[in-house]
This record gives structure tokens, sequence and C-alpha cells, in this order.
């Protein structure tokens, strides 16, 4: 496990290495910090708040929402605060288990091409079964493999997404029933409204359990019942089931939990422009006195959506400084007229903490109109993520 990032002193640093590869360096000053430590710490918040019996997954798919997969997993073994891993893709699984990762894996997006669960299998991974022809599929592996194989049953309930109907998943099951190759080890389903609809989101559950029921009737009865994300888990104990499948909680972007990525950056270039001077591609906008300005290596190729042009601020010297002009492909600009100290070198932060200040993923994303999973999860590969533990 890595345990240590380099500070970023001038605005350069080395990226902390995964076990055996070589350390990259960056010297733009623009990366991501990943505080491990408050991840930890809210997957032992996420757990206070869950009966001991049941079980925990985290979900790190994108990246573990843009902070790290491999990082944020290795954190959560260490400090035994997850019993699952989640994944949307056997690529993703394959990373995890290249670096490592020793917990069980649940592939939960759709396995077509159907080839991906042999390499699913071979890795480790559990694969979700999503149609009768899927669960075909699973069990043709398993013949070929000579092996007994596991899956988890996704049952449709008001997602629209992937997933059987009751009806359905009680074919598929008593299909790899009868197969005898096959073990229904887990069946779930995801709720599409947990934050903002508690009627629909309880009637889901009851389509869930019906499901169940159907499956308990034909002789299945799956060890892990799961439907609750971090919403659900939260607000609905009754959904809490035999697993949770938190991600958002812990990652710190909802309230009551630890923020754990910040952005940060530096100050490139500082100059002060007349009243009437113009900011930017498409001059959107122009200077109503003398003006500081403040330009900052970060744009869209990092994921800093233009869409925050002219709507977002950032935190320099400690106070707000709003970004004026279109954001471009690898710079904005600040409004630092506030802060007559600031010099070449001084850190910005997008995400997270200065002083008193501070910007939250949330915050950043409403300005962007979207939602703060998107917000992290936009971050590029340009970004370098840095970890800290305290
Ligand atoms: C199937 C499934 N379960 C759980 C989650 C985690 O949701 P949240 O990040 O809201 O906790 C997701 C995320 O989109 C998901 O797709």
């Amino acid at each position: 496990m890595t345990s240590a990032s380099s500070a970023v002193p001038g605005g350069a640093g080395v990226l902390p290495a995964p076990e055996g590869a070589s350390a990259r360096r960056f010297f733009r000053p623009t990366w991501a910090e990943v505080h491990l430590g408050a991840l930890q710490e809210n997957l032992r918040r996420f757990r206070r708040r869950l009966p001991r019996a049941t079980r925990l997954l985290f979900v790190v798919k994108g990246d573990a929402y843009g902070h790290g997969a491999v990082q944020c997993a290795r954190a959560a073994e260490k400090c035994r605060g997850a019993d699952w891993l989640g994944v949307s893709s056997v690529e993703e699984g394959v990373v995890l288990r290249e670096a490592g990762a020793r917990l069980p894996v649940l592939v939960l997006g759709s396995l077509y091409p159907f080839e991906s669960f042999l390499a699913a299998v071979e890795f480790g991974l559990t694969p979700t079964v999503a149609s009768l022809d899927s669960a075909r599929r699973l069990a043709e592996v398993a013949r070929r493999l000579r092996r007994k194989v596991s899956c988890h049953l996704k049952i449709e309930t008001g997602m629209g997404r992937i997933g059987m109907s009751p009806a359905a998943a009680e074919a598929a099951a008593g299909y790899l029933l009868q197969t005898g190759r096959v073990d229904v080890a887990g069946a779930y389903t995801h709720f599409s409204c947990a934050e903002t609809d508690r009627a629909f989101t309880l009637e889901q559950l009851r389509r869930f359990k019906r499901a169940l029921a159907g499956l308990a009737r034909i002789g299945v009865s799956p060890r892990l019942r799961h439907a609750a994300n971090s919403a659900a888990a939260l607000r609905y104990p009754a959904a809490r089931l035999d697993l949770v499948r938190p991600g958002l909680a812990i990652y710190g972007l909802v309230p009551g939990f630890r923020p754990v990525l910040s952005l940060k950056s530096k100050v490139v270039f500082l100059k002060t422009v007349p009243r009437g001077a113009a900011i930017g591609y498409g001059a959107t906008f122009r200077a109503k006195r003398p003006t500081r300005v403040a330009t900052v290596p970060i744009g869209y190729a990092d994921g800093w959506t233009r869409r925050l042009s002219n709507r977002c601020s950032a935190l320099l010297g400690g106070r707000r400084c709003p970004v004026i002009g279109t954001i471009s492909m690898d710079m904005l600009m600040l409004d630092a007229t506030a802060v007559p100290g600031a010099r070449v070198g001084d850190d910005v932060v997008l995400i997270g903490r200065q002083g008193r200040e501070e910007i939250t993923a949330a915050e950043a994303a409403a300005a962007a109109g979207t939602i703060p999973y998107e917000t992290t999860t936009a971050l590029t590969s340009r970004v370098p993520r840095t970890s800290r533990w305290a």
C-alpha cells in the first residue's frame, strides 16, 4: 500500500507509485488530493449506521468516482471497511485484481458481450446475470472451466436500466439451479429515486421482496439480497437487507461525511487589466474596473467543464475569487482583485478548503447544472491523484 504522496513543493511533485511501478513526475501544478484517511473514516461512519450483520459493498466504479479506484480500494481493504467492492465492468475489476485487491468484486454492469464472463470468472470477479440469455452463457463458461461459479441476479423494479422482471428472474434462477454449476449467491435491484421519492422507493422495495419470494418458492434463496445505495441505506432501514452499496457517502459527497477529494492548482500568471479589458475566448467577460487577473492551469481537458465559465469561484488567499471569462482547454482566469497580496505560485483551491472558506463538489456541480458524481468522475487522467492520510 502506498502510504504517502509527495507534497507539491513549488508546484511540481512526484506521484506515489503503485507497488512495483515507477513514480511519475508532474510539473504542472494541478492535482487532485485524495484524503484516504477521510475515506476510511467515512467507511467507519457509514458502518456505524448499519446493523452489525449488514455487509458493505464499496462502489469504486468510474475509477472510484474519479478518486482513483486502486488507492481507494486499498484504503478500504486496509481498514477492513468494506466486505465487497463494486465495479461497472470486467475491465475495472481486472485493474483492481492486477493491483492486488483481494475482496470479492461484483461487476454491476451488463456483461455483454458475454465472452467477458470468461474473463470475469478467471479474474475472480462475480458477474451480474441480468437476462436468461446471460444465465445460459455463464453456465456455459462454468461448464467449459469445469468449476462452479457464482453470480448475483439483477432484478428490475423501476430503474429501467438492466435487470430481469420477477418472472424472468425465476426462469433464469430455475435454469441455473438445474445446471448445478452456478451458485446464485446474490440478488439485487437498484433504486432510481432514493433521494427524491419515498413512495416510489418503497414500491421498488416491495417489488423486490415479491421477486425474492418468487425465487424462494422455486428453491433459490440468495444469501446476499441488496438494493440500497448511499441515500437508500441512510434513509430507509428496511432497504438495508443483507448488504448495502454506498459510493457517494464514502467519498464524502453527501452531508455528514468528510469530503475526500480536493482539487488544487496554483497561480501561474498575474496581471492587472484596465476597465473594459476582455478576458478569454469570445470576450465573455469585460472588466468593470481595473482588475487583478490570476491565470490558473486547469481547463476543460482536465474535466473542469466550460459550463462553469463565469459561474464558479476558486479559493485564493483564503478568499473566493470568481472565475472570469470562458474556461479554455488548459487554463482559466480568476478575478483576484480581492487578494492584493496574491503572487505567482500561490495555492488555488477549486474543490476543498482554504482557511475558513470551502467549495464543495456539490457547489461546483450545481453551478455547472450537474451532480457531484459527474464533477469528480469527469476529472481526467491529466490530473494526477495524490494521496494523503492525515
Ligand atoms: C448499481 C449501483 N449500486 C450502487 C451505487 C452507488 O450509489 P451512490 O453513489 O449513490 O451511493 C451505484 C451508483 O451509481 C449503482 O449504479
